[in-house]
């Protein structure tokens, strides 16, 4: 579904990726590991388009994503939760949600807001509240929510539980169990590699801007868990 070939990308003189190749298959959940720096971000964020690759290709169902901006990705299925969850702290919760569904139908947008205010209450329960008013985890709940809210084939999410309490983990990793259920695919980043390892069928090890290691979380589980603590 997702193939990265080569990829490379530099901020001025940083370079952040170099020669960096994965792939995602359809249905399967990949993490990538790696500590501060790595290039997870990078590798996220020159998926959906937010930064320009400076080599290599990128793919998505076998279409080279290289000259379309970030509506048209979103457009073709490829939804995106940033690190931090930024979502925008004065509009409501649901207004937050709906905020990606510009060109989704709405007959769908609002089948999945229903879907998803069951799998998280909060949604509807604090549905008109400004989502600056919520904790962190909540907040992470509406970003994981208005990513999911266009449907997307491919869900890339960097670093969902960035600074949550193991509560919110639990609940975090719930609704993306719920994701793959309903089929979705899915490209995770986490530092906190533990609870993630626990969702993904296949790792990517990451440091100084390169793939070191990939295989299956087993294969990897070790190195991928040593990662964490350097
Ligand atoms: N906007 C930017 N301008 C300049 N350098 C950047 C920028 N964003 C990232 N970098 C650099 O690129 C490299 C990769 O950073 P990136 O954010 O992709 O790593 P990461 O694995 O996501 O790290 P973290 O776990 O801290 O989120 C780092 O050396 C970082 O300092
Ligand atoms: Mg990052």
């Amino acid at each position: 579904m997702l193939k990265v070939e080569r990829l490379g990308v530099r901020y001025g003189g940083i370079t952040a990726l170099r020669e960096v190749s994965i792939e995602v298959q359809q249905g399967e959940t990949v993490l990538l590991v790696g500590s501060n720096g790595a290039g997870k971000s990078s590798l996220i964020n020159a998926v959906i388009g937010l930064v320009p690759a400076a080599s290599g290709s990128i793919r998505f169902e076998g279409q080279d994503l290289a000259k379309l901006a970030c509506p048209a990705r979103a457009r073709m299925g490829i939804g995106y939760s940033p690190e931090g969850r930024r979502i925008f702290r004065s509009l409501s919760v649901t207004e937050n949600v709906l905020s990606s569904t510009l060109g989704v139908p709405q007959a769908k947008a609002r089948e999945n807001l229903a879907w998803m205010q069951q799998v998280f209450p909060l949604l509807s329960e604090r549905g008109d509240q400004p989502a600056n008013q919520l904790s962190g985890g909540q907040q992470q709940v509406v970003a994981l929510a208005r990513a999911v809210s266009t449907l997307p084939k491919l869900l890339l999410l960097d670093e969902p539980f960035l600074g949550l309490a193991p509560v919110w983990i639990g609940r975090i990793s719930e609704a993306i169990r719920e994701l793959q259920r309903r089929g979705t695919t899915i490209l995770m980043t986490e530092q906190m590699a533990r609870p993630a390892l626990k969702l993904a069928d296949r790792a990517y090890v990451m440091r100084s801007g390169e793939v070191r290691r990939s295989g299956t979380v087993d294969e990897i589980r070790e190195l991928a868990l040593a990662e964490e603590y350097l």
